[in-house]
């Protein structure tokens, strides 16, 4: 008999340490859980990183160069907000109809070519260009678009992000580009039909 109960006893003392083993990889230190049960169990809770979320889907190779790059700005905004030179900086233009169609002459002259008439992106330079240029119609919309966004954006481009969206500070006064935002907040009203 006394054999036997040794034998048993073994069994369980080994199963336990396996049961250890596997714990420790899965919870233990460094190791992220699994579910957000695991994770409360564990006590070992990355709120960035939890090992269940999809995080593949936003890797380098699921979202490919162009839309990291223009993820770049967005991220630098929520981040670090605009440079000091545009913060807190509010259009100043009221929304009469001779300041929108001045707004449309120079988003024709300057935007459209990429942008597209209607904000679409789908100007006749868009095609070439990489990442395509923004869905201005569509990211306008966007709680994050604000102002200072927008007059920052607009001034120094993409160079700060590796994309073709072209500098305008040396180019457009603050006021003509307060006035192309203000034509793209009206929802580029007569964009269809260029001048
Ligand atoms: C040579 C083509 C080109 C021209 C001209 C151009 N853009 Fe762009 N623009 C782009 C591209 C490409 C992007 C996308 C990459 C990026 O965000 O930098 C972009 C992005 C933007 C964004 C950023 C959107 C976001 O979600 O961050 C704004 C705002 C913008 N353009 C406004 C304008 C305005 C206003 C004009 C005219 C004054 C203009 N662009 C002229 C190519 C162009």
């Amino acid at each position: 008999m006394k054999p036997r109960m040794a034998h048993w006893t073994k069994a369980i003392f080994g199963a336990l340490v396996l049961l250890a083993v596997i714990g420790v990889a899965r919870f233990g230190v460094g190791a992220v859980a699994q579910t957000p049960e695991q994770g409360l169990q564990s006590g070992i809770w990355d709120r960035w990183n939890p090992g269940w979320m999809e995080r593949h889907m936003w890797d380098p190779n699921r979202m490919g160069p162009g839309m990291q790059q223009r993820m770049a700005r967005h991220w630098r905004f929520m981040h670090q907000g605009t440079p000091p030179s545009y913060r807190g900086a509010r259009n100043p233009l009221a929304g009469d109809a001779k300041t929108i169609a001045e707004g449309r002459d120079l988003y024709v002259k300057n935007c459209s070519r990429c942008h597209g008439l209607k904000g679409t992106g789908d100007g006749n330079a868009a095609n070439s260009l990489n990442p395509s240029p923004a869905l201005l119609a569509y990211m306008i919309q966007m709680p994050m678009l604000i102002d200072e966004y927008m007059l920052w954006s607009i001034a120094e481009g993409g160079k700060a992000f590796g994309t073709p969206m072209p500098a305008f500070e040396k180019t457009l006064a603050r006021d003509q580009i307060w006035k192309i935002v203000l034509f793209m907040r009206q929802g580029f009203p007569g964009g269809a039909t260029p001048r």
